[in-house]
């Protein structure tokens, strides 16, 4: 079995435990991007920076969501926003705009694209 094959195969304990080994894939979070200006830039703009709704990068993002797991995050996406239509976006949909944001704020890229087995991983408080 190849390594890539042993990482997909044992899922959820590779993906919550290698250490440094990135979260997203570069090309997922660059069609994030695209999705989060559709859907989030509105609000949140295209920086993240923050309008009508808070900064989605940055110290106090990271001390909001830092030291839980992706899920917590990813469960405020997928249950409240985009706050006009909650909950109306698919993990297709999600999971990329996740990755984006996971890039804005330092998180490194890897080999494999955030999935919903990683949605376990603890989120470090600072990149
Ligand atoms: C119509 C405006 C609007 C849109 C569109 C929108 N948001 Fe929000 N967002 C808000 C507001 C307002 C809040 C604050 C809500 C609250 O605190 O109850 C918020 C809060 C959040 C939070 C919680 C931030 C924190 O620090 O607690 C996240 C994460 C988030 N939005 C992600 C997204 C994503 C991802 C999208 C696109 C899929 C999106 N939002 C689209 C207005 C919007």
């Amino acid at each position: 079995m190849s390594l890539t094959g042993a990482i997909v195969a044992s899922g959820q304990e590779a993906t919550t435990t290698a250490p440094g080994g990135g979260w997203y894939t570069s090309a997922q979070a660059s069609s994030g991007q695209l999705l989060f200006n559709n859907y989030c830039a509105e609000c949140h703009r295209p920086d993240l920076t923050g309008a009508d709704g808070p900064a989605l990068k940055g110290a106090a993002f990271l001390k909001t969501f830092g030291g839980q797991p992706l899920s917590e995050l990813y469960g405020v996406e997928h249950t409240t926003m985009p706050a006009v239509n909650p909950g109306s976006l698919p993990a297709s949909t999600l999971l990329p705009i996740t990755a984006f944001i996971l890039q804005q704020n330092g998180l490194p890229p890897g080999d494999v694209p955030l999935g919903e087995t990683a949605l376990t991983r603890t989120l470090p408080t600072a990149p």
